[in-house]
């Protein structure tokens, strides 16, 4: 593996878990704004960045790479609103989304097969995250981000699967 992708991927391993971290947050200030629907499916979210983590780690691990594990900073106490809450996960998941094309491109430039077949699962993966995350706060700005929509939408999200999204291809390898 190049110094580049490795260092790359040990970077990339901050956002998985600073996703991680922020979705669990969100997820408890969820629960105490009555939203428990809403604070499932984040959790579950939160639980799946701490699985790409450790996707990734594996990936080292196997190829005998050194793991560098980063310092993840406290996230934030509270949201304006579910609406911010869930534009700051679509901002999140679209910042993951570059990293790993970027990391993408350095694999294939390298020819790296395995770091190539790796890294394809999780651009299929950040394709599914951002869809769901933006059909989320679609359906809380159809809602008018009122008391009844938002009820209807936590409700809609109590099972940890988003509406309208197709089964997840990705679900059953993780
Ligand atoms: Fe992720």
């Amino acid at each position: 593996m190049t110094k580049d992708l490795l260092k790359g991927l040990n970077e990339h391993l901050k956002l998985e878990f600073r996703a991680s971290h922020e979705y669990l947050a969100m997820s408890i200030w969820l629960n105490e704004h009555d939203l428990p629907g809403f604070a499932t499916w984040m959790r579950k979210q939160s639980g799946d960045e701490l699985l790409h983590a450790q996707r990734i780690i594996d990936h080292l691990v196997e190829r005998d790479q050194k793991v560098v594990l980063p310092a993840i900073a406290a996230p934030p106490l509270s949201w304006k609103s579910a609406e911010a809450l869930c534009e700051h996960v679509l901002k999140n998941e679209r910042e993951v989304t570059a990293s790993i094309n970027e990391l993408y491109a350095m694999a294939e430039k390298a020819k790296d097969r395995p770091g190539v077949v790796m890294l394809q699962w999780f651009v299929t993966e950040q394709m599914e995250e951002e869809a769901a995350a933006r059909a989320v706060l679609g359906r809380i700005k159809l809602a008018g981000n009122t008391g009844v929509g938002l009820l209807m939408i936590d409700q809609e999200l109590a099972t940890g699967k988003v509406p309208g999204m197709p089964p997840s291809p990705t679900d059953a390898a993780q």
